[in-house]
């Protein structure tokens, strides 16, 4: 997927506050070896590593936009490489996440293989938007499933990989993890029109589709997703909630 990593920086106020909360997860130790999945342009991925004293950070992701913007931030201490999540291997004492696994398919597979790749005592702390039921999101789905859009998609739409806290906290415990807290918050943005919600969701969810579909179609695609979007919200301004999962757990010593 094409990501832009200037795009995405447009909202990073909003991206930092669920970045903090998952700051706060993690357990302050000295001389970690940690991986950040889907580190994209590298920020928090620093201040993780400036986070934990004498750590060793490698932020990996797969795409080359954002790994661009990531390697202008390596030091002693704190690399970047072009993995796929899927792909990771080696032993951490930290594995840390934010807002990069719902890219990935079958969770039920990937949190226990994640794990299985932590040391003893060693941690993981994930953050995950889960925001696909919101209307902003069915609305995606709904105006892919009509014509053009649908024939040109071969009615593909995206299928969402991201589970419930319930299950995060099964598969957390059947991986053998101890100090398990999964919850769920939501983070209540209040943006000027449907536009800012559709330049919002240009940096993330819309990329599948834009990726999928002809360039000449993607235009009245995003005025079609606009109608709807109008018709749902009739006042200004818009009251745009967001949900995220966050999860973190530590294998015994
Ligand atoms: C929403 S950005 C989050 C970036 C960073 N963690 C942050 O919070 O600013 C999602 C990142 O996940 C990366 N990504 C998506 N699917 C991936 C995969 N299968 N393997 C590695 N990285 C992936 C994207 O390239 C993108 O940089």
């Amino acid at each position: 997927m094409s990501w832009n990593p200037e795009l995405y920086h447009k909202f990073q106020k909003e991206r930092f506050a669920p970045f903090k909360d998952l700051m706060d997860l993690i357990v302050v130790r000295g001389g970690l070896k940690v991986l950040d999945l889907g580190c994209g342009t590298g920020e928090l991925t620093q201040m993780v590593s400036e986070l934990l004293p004498e750590s060793q950070t490698l932020g990996i992701d797969s795409s080359p936009n954002m790994l661009k913007k990531a390697v202008e931030k390596k030091h002693i201490g704190l690399d970047f490489e072009l993995c796929p999540i899927q792909e990771v291997s080696g032993s951490w004492d930290l594995i840390f996440s934010n807002a990069a696994i719902q890219w990935v398919d079958n969770h039920e597979e990937l949190i226990p293989r994640l794990v299985s790749l932590l040391n003893p005592g060693g941690q993981i702390a994930i953050q995950l938007p889960a925001n696909h039921n919101h209307p902003t999101q069915q609305l995606i789905a709904e105006t892919a499933g009509e014509d053009p859009y649908k024939n040109a998609l071969n009615n593909w739409r995206r299928k969402w990989s991201v589970l419930s806290i319930l299950e995060y906290s099964e598969l957390l415990y059947d991986s053998g993890v101890e100090d398990i807290n999964v919850f769920e918050k939501i983070y209540p943005h209040i943006l000027d029109d449907v536009n800012v919600i559709i330049e919002w969701l240009s940096g993330t969810a819309l990329l599948p589709y834009f990726e999928c579909l002809p360039e000449d179609l993607h235009h009245d695609f995003i005025n079609s997703y606009r109608k709807k979007l109008q018709d749902l919200y009739t006042k200004k301004p818009v009251f745009f909630p967001y949900q995220r999962i966050f999860f973190s757990a530590k294998l015994p010593d």
